[in-house]
């Protein structure tokens, strides 16, 4: 893939296969990669379980081993290793990254966005920046109306926006306004100002 690409080559993996858990066996696989001109792991910090389990399952029934994560950093201090699994607060990215060079957040940020507001000026010393829900949504709608005019339907980009105001009173209604399919043939501004009617009434 060097050879092939321009482009850095990273490569994300788990610490183990089913039941090798043995720290040389991830070193190992680490070693060898990175023999290859690979210089960035990003490590899920748990063994999959290839039999058995389904892939949801396998995002939370194998335990989190951060500490292979860490020992990754310190037997290979040249490469990038960033930490991934089960992080769910600032607090813990914060914690982790006197350890590895960075972290990975799948779920968490997802489902609850909000999570990622104060990440610019937290991690990466930029000035801090007042956001505002409202707004964010107006600046999805703008990006929403070019999508449509491009042939695809809103919905594509507002179901991974439903979780903008997770936590507030009002985010269900809200979030199933967004939802509605009968909206489907409706401009995005018109179905943000009833979505956000709604959270207000039920608020
Ligand atoms: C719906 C969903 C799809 C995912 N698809 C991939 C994928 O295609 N490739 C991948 O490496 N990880 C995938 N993941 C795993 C995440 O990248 C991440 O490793 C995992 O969710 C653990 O991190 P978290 O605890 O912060 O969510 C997926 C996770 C979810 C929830």
């Amino acid at each position: 893939m060097r050879v092939a690409v321009g482009l850095p080559v990273t490569v994300k993996h788990r610490i183990g296969i089913d039941k090798t858990e043995s720290y040389t066996f991830v070193r190992d696989f680490v070693g060898t990669v990175a023999e290859a001109g690979c210089e960035v792991f990003v490590v899920h910090a748990r063994n999959a379980w290839l039999k058995g389990i389904s892939p949801k399952e396998n995002r939370e029934l194998p335990p989190l081993r951060y500490e292979l994560v860490r020992q990754l950093k310190r037997e290979f201090p040249a490469l990038t290793i960033v930490l991934n699994g089960g992080v769910k607060t600032n607090d813990q990215i914060a914690e982790q990254l006197d350890d590895v060079d960075g972290v990975m957040l799948g779920r968490e940020p997802y489902y609850h966005p909000w999570l990622m507001t104060d990440w610019d000026a937290r991690f990466f010393g930029e000035s801090p920046v007042e956001r505002d829900r409202d707004e964010i949504e107006a600046q999805m709608v703008a990006y929403m109306q070019r999508v449509v005019a491009g042939g695809e339907p809103w919905s594509h980009v507002s179901r991974h926006m439903l979780g903008l105001r997770n936590g507030l009173p009002g985010a269900r209604r809200w979030r199933q306004v967004w939802s509605d399919h009968r909206l489907k043939q409706v401009d995005p501004a018109e179905v943000s100002r009833l979505a956000r009617e709604s959270a207000e009434a039920f608020a």
